[in-house]
């Protein structure tokens, strides 16, 4: 199976993209055809300082192999290091009504957290189709609000297929039901674009700080806790198995219980489980030519699986005469 993911390189990589995204990544890259690159044209529509951007592609890098991606099995590289995909989402530009994009629920909350409403933006789910579409991708695991996003590349592909005849597969999104979408410190969905992440690799007082910082009511230490109201029970619910979930489940409903105490439970479970990629991460950031290195070999696979899509493309669209 032809598997393909990205990540925006826009912030630092956190606990939502981990379980959302990376986690099930890293894991079909023992039986698939696994494709995972970072999406630096993508963070463009929100990143307008060039060093941040360059910075947040190397962390993203770092990040991801750290945890266990292997570029020895999987292609893995930076989006722009494959520039061809541009040539594709202007093409698939002129398939895409504009009603399609309007409709945009990510565009629609971007503009609304205050990001500028640029063409970019707006045009932000062709470029993702393209990368999909370029590769001819069977299967996407994303996060659930990511969902939409994978009905257009749909909808543009069956478009296009029928316009121009037979080219482009029909990717299938895959959304773990398991997975809500991780929330924040804040209670809204875990997004670099919210400053509300809890990062994988913070530092262990930047990352004892943000813990103690998520919102939880003030209700006294004896009263008995609704769970299922609870952002930190969400948070740490991740981390722990269901029989360790309804245990603490127990310890809300009996009323006792200190959010400080699962605030410690948690800081601890987050540093033991990304314990050993810390280790391994602290050491390749000592050589980032080797990580450049990784990503270029990586664009050049690419590179070499896209072109024979795109020439069947331009053929068939006219540009080739
Ligand atoms: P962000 O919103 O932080 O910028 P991205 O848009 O780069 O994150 O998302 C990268 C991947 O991580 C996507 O597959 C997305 O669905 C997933 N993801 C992002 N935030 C969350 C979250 N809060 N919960 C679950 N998955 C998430
Ligand atoms: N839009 C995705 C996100 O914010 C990132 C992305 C870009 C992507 N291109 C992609 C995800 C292709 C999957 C496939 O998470």
């Amino acid at each position: 199976m032809r598997i393909l993911s990205g990540i925006q390189p826009s912030g630092s990589l956190h606990i939502g993209n981990y379980f959302g995204m990376m986690k099930p990544m890293i894991a079909y890259q023992e039986e698939n055809e696994l494709y995972c690159f970072i999406v630096n044209y993508h963070a463009m529509t929100s990143v307008t300082d060039g060093e941040q951007l360059a910075a947040g592609t190397m962390e993203a890098a770092l990040d991801f192999l750290a945890l266990g991606l292997d570029p020895n099995r999987a292609i893995f590289w930076v989006q722009s290091d494959v520039p061809e995909v541009t040539e594709l989402t202007w093409i698939l530009n002129n398939v895409t009504p504009v009603g399609l994009l309007l409709r945009s629920h990510s565009y629609k909350d971007k503009i609304a957290q205050g990001i500028a409403p640029s063409h970019g933006l707006l045009s932000y789910p062709v470029l993702m189709a393209a990368d999909i579409l370029l590769y001819q991708s069977e299967k996407v695991p994303v996060g659930q609000d990511q969902q939409q996003h994978l009905e257009i590349a749909r909808d543009i592909a069956i478009k296009f297929n029928h316009l121009f005849g037979e080219t482009f597969v029909i990717p299938e999104a895959e959304i773990n039901a398991n997975i809500p979408t991780v929330l924040g410190i804040d209670g809204r969905k875990m997004s670099k674009s919210y400053s509300n992440t809890i990062e994988i690799f913070a530092e262990e007082e930047v990352l004892r700080r943000k813990i103690a910082s998520i919102v939880t009511d003030s209700s006294p230490v004896a009263s008995p806790k609704d769970p299922d109201k609870c952002n930190l029970f969400a948070i740490i619910s991740l981390f722990l198995s269901e029989e360790e979930r309804a245990q603490l489940a127990d310890r809300y409903r009996r009323g006792g219980l200190r959010y400080s105490d699962v605030k410690k439970e948690l800081f601890g479970l987050i540093w033991d489980l990304f314990g050993e990629a810390r280790k391994k991460r602290d050491k390749l950031k000592s050589n980032p030519a080797q990580i450049r290195d990784i990503l270029k070999a990586g664009a050049e696979k690419a590179r070499r699986k896209a072109l024979p899509t795109l020439e069947m493309v331009r053929e068939k669209v006219g540009l080739a005469y």
